[in-house]
């Protein structure tokens, strides 16, 4: 059991040991580069104590973000899942498996979910004055450039029939790998008939990380990019794989919006008014993903038009996202069902695992994600209480991967910078 003091330092040190220089591991060995989303919620963990280095994790993040010229030249503003700044060969697939070699700095060919724009803006809203102010500005003067390049990127490439809903093309990008809510969409995509050799398993327990099976797909779908040129408009009509995910649209959504208040502040008004435009789009849209089953929002499958209605963590940034029902009834009925805060899967779901990586364990980024956002809409109690289940968490277990929402047990990566970062932004500054 730590106390609060000694949670802060050993989240500070966590940082510091996965620092690798202007960018953070999520954990060294399991994840040796930088991760897209992992950056985005771990910039806001230097920002309790050291505002440069916060900023800087985005400028190493985004010198991988391809340009007019890279790769074919039609992914404008694309940002990758993973930068290889540094080879390693303790992860697969490294940098020599994406087909991506001849960019400058190498990286994956899939996104994750955008969180960038909101954990900017939470960080400028941490520098109110003096140079703190001063320096969040100079940076945002130089970032949202490209932060509407890469929103731009994703409606123009994910989303060409502006429908209001984009689209993802491989399961990592949604950060959510192996949810059961991607079972049924990859039962049409082959298995990788090329041999290939995992290494998560040097690091981690088979029980806790997605079968071979798994990993089959993941590869044929990391392949597919490849063997279309990278084309969007390709991929976007042929790939096997094409979900319209509720966790990506959701965090797009909010960081939509949080990239307008951006361009507002810097005074580019145009920009901001593109934004709300698509923000306003998705709103209307999103209706269509509400399960009547689960009273939340869930997936769906472009390609059959079938919902993939389970019920997900992710389903619930709803008022988060700022949509129209907020879910609030819902993830109360989910807190009454664990004592360790809302797992990734409900706990009532028939594939439900409590220990099997997003098929069940509890990741406190997404549980802060759901409680800022509960509370923006005037559900504090019920954010107080996702707040509480996680420090409660973090102080016996301390800092990992994700927990097992049936025992509280610390699983997968340990010494984990996103739930570091997570206790200093959310729990550590508002005391007991
Ligand atoms: C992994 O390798 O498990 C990562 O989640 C992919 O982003």
């Amino acid at each position: 059991m730590y106390s609060r003091e000694q949670l802060a330092d050993i989240a500070r040190a966590t940082l510091r040991k996965n620092d690798r220089g202007g960018y953070t591991l999520p954990t060294a060995g399991l994840y040796p580069f930088q991760w897209n989303w992992d950056a985005g919620i771990t910039a806001l963990g230097w920002m309790s104590f050291d505002a440069t280095r916060a900023w800087h994790e985005f400028d190493t993040l985004f010198s991988g973000q391809w340009g007019a010229e890279d790769l074919g030249g039609k992914n404008d503003g694309f940002l990758a899942q993973i930068t290889f700044h540094k080879d390693s060969d303790s992860y697969f697939p490294g940098s020599d498996q994406w087909g991506t070699e001849a960019l400058e700095v190498r990286t994956s060919s899939i996104s994750q979910p955008p969180v960038h724009a909101t954990m900017m803006r939470w960080m400028l809203e941490r520098s109110a004055t003096g140079p703190a102010q001063d320096l969040a500005l100079e940076r945002l003067a130089v970032l949202v450039p490209k932060l509407l390049a890469h929103h731009r990127w994703w409606y123009r490439c994910r989303d060409p029939q502006q429908t209001g809903l984009v689209v993802n093309v491989h399961p990592w990008e949604t950060g959510m790998d192996n949810s059961p809510a991607w079972d049924a969409p990859l039962r049409a995509v082959p298995a990788t008939a090329r041999p290939y050799e995992r290494k998560d398993l040097d690091h981690v327990d088979a029980s806790m990380r997605p079968p071979k099976a798994f990993y089959d797909r993941m590869v044929y779908l990391m392949d597919f990019n490849r063997s279309v040129g990278f084309d969007p408009a390709r991929m976007y009509a042929e790939c096997p794989y094409r979900v319209n995910d509720i966790g990506i649209i959701s965090i797009l959504q909010r960081a939509s919006r949080d990239l307008a208040h951006l361009c507002s502040v810097l005074g580019l008004n145009a920009p901001a008014q593109e934004m709300l435009m698509r923000v306003n789009r998705t709103q209307l849209a999103v209706q269509a993903l509400w399960s009547d089953r689960w009273q939340q929002y869930v997936s769906r499958d472009t390609q059959t038009g079938a919902l993939l209605d389970v019920p997900t963590s992710a389903g619930l940034l709803a008022a988060y996202a700022g949509f129209d029902r907020d879910c609030a009834s819902t993830v109360a009925q989910w807190l009454t069902e664990t004592p360790y805060g809302l797992p990734s899967t409900r706990m009532t779901f028939p594939r439900f695992e409590a220990r099997r990586y997003w098929r069940g364990p509890i990741w406190q980024h997404i549980n802060m994600l759901m409680a800022v956002g509960l509370a923006d809409r005037g559900h504090a109690e019920l954010a107080q209480r996702i707040r509480q289940h996680s420090r409660v968490l973090l102080e016996v277990a301390g800092f990992h991967e994700y927990y097992d929402p049936l025992t509280g047990d610390g699983l997968g990566g340990a010494e984990f910078s996103w739930t570091a970062a997570t206790y200093l932004h959310w729990i550590y500054p508002e005391g007991q």
